[in-house]
């Protein structure tokens, strides 16, 4: 089991358990977590689950991979990418991640 805390776009902040391999979005989805829509359901094709990692989080969550990147870069038009964003279907929990914290942006891109 892991624990991942999301930081809602009004400051509150939800914590959600579940078993790992599961993805940061799912998770999100799964608890109506408010702000991530994941309108692609995880195909890295929407941007609408994108979070940004906790700085204390951000070393071991790691960057994103190069379509991720692709992809984030694509969106940096309608979305304000930082060092930390990551694209939560992407990323997935596990033990070592149990604690984490990812803040979930004001805004989503428009699809
Ligand atoms: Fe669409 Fe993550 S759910 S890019």
């Amino acid at each position: 089991m892991a624990r991942v805390t999301y930081v809602q776009p009004d400051g509150s902040a939800r914590t959600c358990t579940n078993f790992e391999g599961m993805a940061v979005m799912h998770l999100a989805v799964g608890n109506l977590v408010d702000g991530i829509d994941a309108l692609c359901g995880g195909v890295r094709q929407c941007g609408t689950c994108h979070v940004y990692v906790d700085d204390a989080w951000a070393a071991r969550v790691g960057g994103p991979g190069e379509d991720e990147a692709a992809m984030l870069e694509a969106l940096a038009d309608r979305i304000e990418v930082r060092p930390t964003s990551r694209l939560s279907c992407q990323i997935h929990i596990t033990e070592e991640l149990d604690g984490l914290v990812v803040h979930v942006p004001d805004n989503q891109p428009g699809v």
